[in-house]
């Protein structure tokens, strides 16, 4: 598996999201763990999740102590493994996403997340998503006091334009905004500026839904013929071909594709070994 870094932190170059493994549609908890397992068999060391990734209330959290049972059962050595977790976002469990970004709301967040993942400090921690109803600078105050007080070794944003980017590395300070994870897709391309922007920084930038998201994923070839083609060129499947263009884009970007089975998992973490022309990786750009 190539790595690539957050921060000074050398990650897998492709990730897993755990989202479908806790959301609408979920899997048993069995065919979860077997899917996280499949996941650091294929050489995968990070593994992106949120405190809001659950499906009823009184569940916050689930996602994270999935991924911790299945870390502490994992039969191999899993200390080199990178959890992202975020807060700022609820699930008041009507269905629903809701947001809280208040440092209030961050400061007894991080402390449920550490609980939930049994650590007691958070690798990489990302404020979720922007709340109207606070300034963007004081969620990332709260952030930075997180950091100060060693709650969590390193901070990064999530749903961020360049300003927002541009606020968190002030108030963060030189170097301590270690990631921005945004949604980008081949059917989803307008954070593409955030993209080339970190890419500029040396931020490593996470796309979310790379494959077009819960449901959608498994239509990809259908809907972009150019990734089909291209798939169908190297014999494998075009979610494989999507993720390896990433990659190509710049070596900042570091991939999340989820998976609530563990082939899905086992198919994408084999991204990182598919070379693609250039001709190739323009015209999926030009796609
Ligand atoms: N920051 C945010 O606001 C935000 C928002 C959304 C998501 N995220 C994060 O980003 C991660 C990824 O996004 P996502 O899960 O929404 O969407 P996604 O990665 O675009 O798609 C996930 C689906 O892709 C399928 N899949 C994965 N690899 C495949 C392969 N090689 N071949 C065929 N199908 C494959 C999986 O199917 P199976 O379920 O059948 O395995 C899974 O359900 C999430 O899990 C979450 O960690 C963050």
């Amino acid at each position: 598996m190539q790595t690539r870094k957050i921060g000074q932190v050398t990650v897998s170059a492709i990730g897993l999201g755990g989202m479908p493994m806790s959301i609408e549609g979920r899997p048993d908890e069995d065919r979860s763990i077997r899917t996280i397992h499949a996941a650091l068999d294929s050489g995968v060391t990070l593994i992106d999740t949120a405190d809001a990734y659950h499906l009823n209330a009184g569940e916050t959290g689930h996602n994270e102590r999935l991924i911790a049972k299945a870390l502490a059962s994992y039969p191999g050595d899993t200390t080199g493994v990178l959890v992202a977790t975020k807060g700022g976002h609820l699930r008041p469990g009507d269905g629903s996403w809701t947001v809280d970004g208040s440092p209030a709301h961050l400061r007894e967040a991080v402390e449920a997340s550490m609980k939930a993942l049994g650590v007691d400090v958070i690798g990489l921690y990302q404020f979720h998503r922007p709340d109207p109803k606070v300034p963007y600078a004081e969620s990332i105050g709260g952030l930075k006091e997180l950091l100060d007080a060693g709650k969590i070794r390193m901070a990064g944003i999530s749903n961020a334009s360049i300003e927002q980017i541009d606020t968190a590395r002030g108030i963060l300070g030189e170097g301590n905004l270690a990631s921005v994870q945004n949604q980008f897709s081949p059917a989803f391309r307008s954070s593409e500026a955030e993209l080339r922007y970190c890419a500029g920084l040396g931020i490593a930038f996470l796309p979310w839904s790379p494959l077009g998201g819960i449901g959608r994923a498994g239509g990809l070839g259908a809907r972009h013929a150019a990734f089909q083609e291209v798939a169908d060129a190297h014999g494998v499947s075009p979610q494989r071909v999507t993720l390896a263009w990433m990659l190509a884009l710049a070596p900042v970007v570091i991939p999340i594709p989820g998976a609530s089975r563990p082939e899905s998992i086992t198919d994408s973490a084999q991204a990182p070994g598919l070379e693609l022309t250039e001709a190739e990786l323009s015209r999926l750009t030009a796609a």
